[in-house]
């Protein structure tokens, strides 16, 4: 399946997918807003808040019956392995969480996108609403979906400072996401350079999102795409994307937004931090040339310790035994075992190299012959 851009009825649209298709899919959907009269700014300007045409609906029942219809799409598209989030607002996120949970989703979490600059209540009647509620859910409760851990660490701002972060500091993503509303040159603009659409979702939030429950090739499904945040988002980050949008104003402004964008190979593109270092046995590492059988194994300071043998164990005073528990042995502490790793050292031309290095240089060197035979 490649990338789509579609103009139409995100439900008919979806209705022609395969089942189990699709890896990842981001929804905004109309929220309901049941926005009446006009919003006046303090200072007496009208305020241009969502009263538009695609957000208007019957009745609950009516608004019900639409949001099961598009989320039972979803979950037939989704993969058995994929996962889903839907974004709303107080308004909607209720009904539409009850409905995830009928048909059967499983949750794994609410969010709440904390909105640093959000809009004021103007009339001062009740507390200024300055989240909304993100819901991400699986299939169901066996599902292996993808979650970059690590990765979602690096892009935790929210609760590590700046001056720590640049110290390495990293700590686990949690549920308060602070991220800004869109607004500044990420705002798409129409001709008169007025503001395009009025529930614009910012890039951060999306960067997030894909970055951590996405692979580079996944395909993300956006079906009511807007100005097609999610669309350049995947696209920047080596997804690709199939995007619905019924308006066809949205639709042009949001594919030449798409058509400019790049993908970005970077180390968060990639999950990275997540990448689970290759396998390095030493039987393997001796039979590659990378040990020698019958070599010594020394501590830092030149100490002598065992001699290697072929399967990897050591011969220290006449009696095999495993590196990390020789290490402890050797160095006369009373654990039992040490990170043999950490503490053996080989010599290569006279001078002792720690044979953590050499079992690195070995990954790497199993990394480009995987490579090169795919
Ligand atoms: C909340 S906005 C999405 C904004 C988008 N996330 C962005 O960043 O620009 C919802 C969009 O869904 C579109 N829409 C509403 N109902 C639709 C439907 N049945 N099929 C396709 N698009 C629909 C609307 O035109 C609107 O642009």
């Amino acid at each position: 399946m490649e990338s789509m851009i579609i103009n139409g009825n995100s439900i008919e649209e979806m209705k022609k997918l395969e089942e189990n298709s699709i890896d990842l899919i981001f929804a905004d959907p109309p929220y309901w807003m049941r926005v009446e009269g006009v919003l006046k700014r303090v200072e007496g300007t009208n305020f241009d808040g969502c009263m538009d045409a695609w957000d208007q609906f019957e009745s609950l029942e009516d608004y019900e019956a639409f949001t099961k219809e598009w989320l039972c799409e979803c979950y037939r598209i989704l993969k058995p392995d994929g996962s889903i989030w839907v974004i709303g607002g107080m308004q909607c996120i209720y009904t539409i969480g009850a409905i995830m949970q009928e048909i059967g989703y499983w949750l794994i979490n609410d969010i709440v996108w904390h909105k640093k600059n959000p809009t004021p209540n103007f009339k001062g009647t009740r507390l200024n609403n300055s989240h909304e509620t993100l819901i991400w859910a699986t299939k169901s409760k066996k599902s292996k979906y993808t979650f970059h851990y690590k990765t979602a660490k690096e892009l935790n701002l929210d609760t590590v400072d700046e001056a720590d972060y640049e110290n390495g500091i990293r700590k686990q993503l949690g549920s308060v996401w602070k991220i800004a509303v869109c607004s500044g040159n990420e705002r798409l603009k129409n001709e008169q350079g007025e503001k395009l659409h009025t529930t614009q979702k910012p890039e951060e939030l999306l960067y997030r999102i894909i970055a951590i429950s996405s692979n580079v090739g996944d395909m993300v499904l956006d079906p009511f795409g807007g100005t097609m945040t999610t669309g350049a988002i995947a696209k920047r980050l080596g997804r690709k994307y199939f995007m619905i949008e019924r308006d066809p104003k949205y639709y042009e402004y949001g594919k030449q937004r798409i058509d400019q964008e790049v993908f970005e190979d970077s180390d968060i593109a990639n999950a990275f931090y997540d990448k689970k270092p290759l396998t390095a046995k030493m039987p393997e590492m001796i039979q590659n040339g990378f040990f020698f059988n019958e070599e010594m194994f020394y501590l830092q300071d030149g100490t002598k310790g065992g001699i290697l043998q072929a399967d990897g164990k050591l011969l220290y005073k006449g009696k095999i035994t495993d590196m990390h528990s020789c290490a402890a042995k050797v160095k006369g502490v009373k654990a039992k075992r040490l990170n043999g790793f950490a503490v053996w050292f080989v010599k290569r031309d006279g001078i002792l190299v720690s044979i953590q290095e050499i079992r690195e240089d070995y990954r790497t060197w199993l990394q480009q012959k995987t490579d090169s035979n795919k």
